[in-house]
């Protein structure tokens, strides 16, 4: 990262994430040059939910209960890891699921008396950009995941410009739709992607949400309706070869809308350096391609970022990697006045 650092003391941090159906623990330092990770457990519920077709709040609470010390102790290497301060998200998510996270971070805190830091989950996924890679400022960043769909325009660090967010339902919510409707199981991004690979793209014709060029909103509602329409029109059962179809043309339509999305971005803010795209949805293989192509072809100078497969989907690491950059511009938070946020804002 080519940015000043203000505060320079180096410090290993512990992080915590439970805001949904992931338990998630990292330790994440910046040596002054960039991040490292030295440790990032990831405890998934997706089976458990699977079997329920979605996440049952209540489960995901009781589950990060039994999973989150085992996530810590294998995190910290059973305490032969040590860090110097615990960052925690505490918000937007389900609100039982945040709290288990906060009073762990808390109670950690209090007994080790060490610096704290409360991070916003968006926050999170957008600084697992920085995991891996380096960016030039003014960043456009994409957040595509199961509960947002936002561009944000960074002029520097940790300053957020809210450019456009969905209207109605988020790119991971209208896969995890499609999904249920095509009865592929959940999560439905990745269902969805596999069935994919078998169907031919322009077999249906699907509307892209709020198309006018200029507008930066999103809207996934109206593509959903339409798959749900042509599902409905077809005998049942659906023959499989026709669901790869719908798959096909479901998953170019949303990586067309969301390409055209960021190219009238980039022709309303021509400064802009870097494009990043992150969040679960950010680990589907043709919208990255998809993307990258487009912005190929209209701006060849561009630097185009995605986060690692496991760095798009929640994880802890970019939660450690968001406090790193907090604390190198000498930010942290009051343990003591900081609450679970369900809907917290950037
Ligand atoms: O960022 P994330 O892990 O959790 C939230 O903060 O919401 O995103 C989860 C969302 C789910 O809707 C899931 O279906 C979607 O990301 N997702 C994908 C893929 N992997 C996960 N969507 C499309 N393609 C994928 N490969
Ligand atoms: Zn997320």
């Amino acid at each position: 990262m080519s940015s000043v650092i203000i505060y320079n003391q180096l410090m290993k941090i512990l992080a915590i994430e439970t805001s949904c159906d992931e338990t998630a623990a990292a330790i994440v330092e910046h040596d002054g040059q960039k991040l490292n990770v030295l440790s990032n457990v990831v405890a998934s519920q997706m089976k458990t939910h699977a079997a329920s077709g979605g996440v049952i709040p209540d489960v995901a609470a009781r589950m990060h209960t039994e999973n989150l010390p085992a996530v810590l102790a294998e995190a910290t290497n059973n305490g032969q890891l040590t860090y110097d301060a615990v960052a925690v998200t505490t918000g937007p998510g389900l609100v039982g699921c945040l709290l288990i996270g906060l009073a762990a971070a808390k109670s950690i805190v209090l007994a080790k008396n060490i610096p704290f830091f409360a991070i916003n989950h968006l926050e999170g996924h957008i600084y697992s950009v920085l995991l891996e890679n380096e960016v030039e400022f003014p960043v456009l960043v994409l957040i595509v995941s199961g509960g947002h769909t936002e561009m944000i325009l960074m002029k520097k660090h940790l300053n957020y410009q809210l450019l456009g967010a969905t209207r109605d339902d988020a790119a991971g919510e209208a896969f995890d739709k499609v999904a249920r409707l095509l009865e592929l199981g959940y999560p439905g991004g990745p269902a969805i992607s596999q069935i994919a690979e078998a169907g031919d793209r322009d077999a249906f014709s699907l509307p892209i949400g709020l198309e006018e060029k200029a507008n930066l909103e999103f809207s996934f509602s109206g593509l959903k309706a339409a798959v749900a329409t042509k599902v409905k029109d077809w005998p049942q059962p659906m023959a499989q070869h026709l669901k790869a179809d719908l798959a096909a043309s479901f998953e170019k339509t949303v990586a067309e809308t969301i390409s055209r999305k960021t190219l009238a971005a980039l022709a309303k803010y021509p400064e802009i350096k870097t494009v990043a795209l992150v969040g679960g949805v950010a680990a589907n293989k043709y919208l990255r391609t998809h993307l990258e192509q487009a912005l190929n072809l209209a701006h060849a100078g561009l630097k185009f970022i995605v986060p690692g497969i496991d760095y798009c989907t929640d994880n802890a690491a970019m939660i450690g990697a968001a406090a790193c950059y907090r604390h190198l511009f000498g930010q942290s938070d009051s343990w003591y006045d900081v609450q679970a946020d369900p809907n917290l804002q950037l």
